[in-house]
């Protein structure tokens, strides 16, 4: 199946350009911000659409009906995507927002704002193979090629949304300016998602029962998500992304990228993540 191959350029990164205008992306970095919305900050593949679906039930108290009636964009848009503008027309009740963007191009909107952020990281080595998979089936991002081809790229910051270790350097610098921050990484929310809940839930100050948090961890478990067809873009058109060439809820696991990376790929790695996250204080988060 042919690609759409449009592409947007922002600050130098290139966008997918069937979701994104230059008019879209000077909406996102104007944007108002209300004390009371949540903005959802993410790299692509490190756990966008599970934190979309946590925030979602924390909100709704465990109630699963949001979750399983309206798509995950549709509640919790991207800032800098066309239809941002209308789904929010017709939201109702704290807006849930997400970004994929760099930090210092919503700075400027979010200086002074007490909007609560959350930053989703992921180890990079499952980053890049899960990127891989998702540009085989998702038709509007670019031919990934080999995956050493990919993996090169993914490493140069050649690849659409730009270089991950800009991203996360950028959103988790200590001396960035947000007042309400919350980090967290995939692999905490792997290893004990009923305390991510709760301590997503503490930062966002709606707590939940202890019956509201099991349902919110049960809906938002990785076999239920999967089979959601509100979060696993089984409604997305076939010309968007072929499910004939991978699964959306591919795996779901940390350490994935052990089965993919040969040894000099990971040495290489390492050598590139060291001189990126040398002056970084996660340097130490994902060394392998
Ligand atoms: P894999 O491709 O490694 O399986 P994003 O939403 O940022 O695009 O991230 C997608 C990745 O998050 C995919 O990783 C997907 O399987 C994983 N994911 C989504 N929901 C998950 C869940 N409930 N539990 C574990 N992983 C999840």
């Amino acid at each position: 199946m042919s690609r759409l191959d449009v592409t947007e350029t922002f600050h130098g990164i290139s966008l997918p350009g069937h979701l994104h205008t230059q008019d879209s992306l000077n909406y996102a970095t104007q944007f108002q911000f209300k004390d009371s919305d949540t903005l959802i900050v993410s790299y692509p593949k490190s756990g966008t659409t599970w934190m979309q679906e946590m925030v979602t039930l924390i909100f709704s108290h465990g109630d699963p009906t949001p979750s399983q009636t309206l798509p995950n964009w549709a509640r919790a848009p991207w800032l800098e995507q066309y239809y941002c503008p209308h789904v929010l027309s017709s939201s109702q009740g704290p807006r849930i927002l997400t970004t994929h963007l760099p930090y210092h191009t919503l700075a400027p909107a979010l200086r002074g704002s007490k909007a609560k952020v959350i930053y989703i990281a992921r180890n990079p080595r499952d980053v890049a193979v899960s990127y891989y998979h998702f540009h085989n089936m998702a038709k509007f991002l670019p031919e990934p090629g080999s995956f050493e081809e990919f993996l090169s790229n993914f490493l140069n910051g050649k690849v659409h949304y730009g270089s991950w270790f800009d991203h996360v350097k950028g959103w988790t610098d200590p001396k960035k300016n947000i007042e309400n921050f919350f980090f967290i990484t995939y692999e905490e929310m792997c290893k004990d998602l009923q305390g991510s809940l709760q301590r997503v839930s503490g930062f966002l100050q709606c707590t939940l029962l202890e019956e509201e948090i099991n349902c919110a961890q049960k809906q938002c478990s990785f076999n239920s998500m999967r089979d959601n067809t509100m979060v696993n873009y089984t409604l997305v058109s076939q010309e968007i992304m072929d499910h004939s060439c991978g699964k959306f809820m591919r795996k779901g696991k940390t350490g994935d990228w052990k089965n993919t990376l040969y040894e000099h790929q990971s040495h290489v790695f390492d050598a590139v993540y060291e001189a990126h996250m040398q002056d970084s204080h996660l340097r130490s988060t994902w060394t392998n």
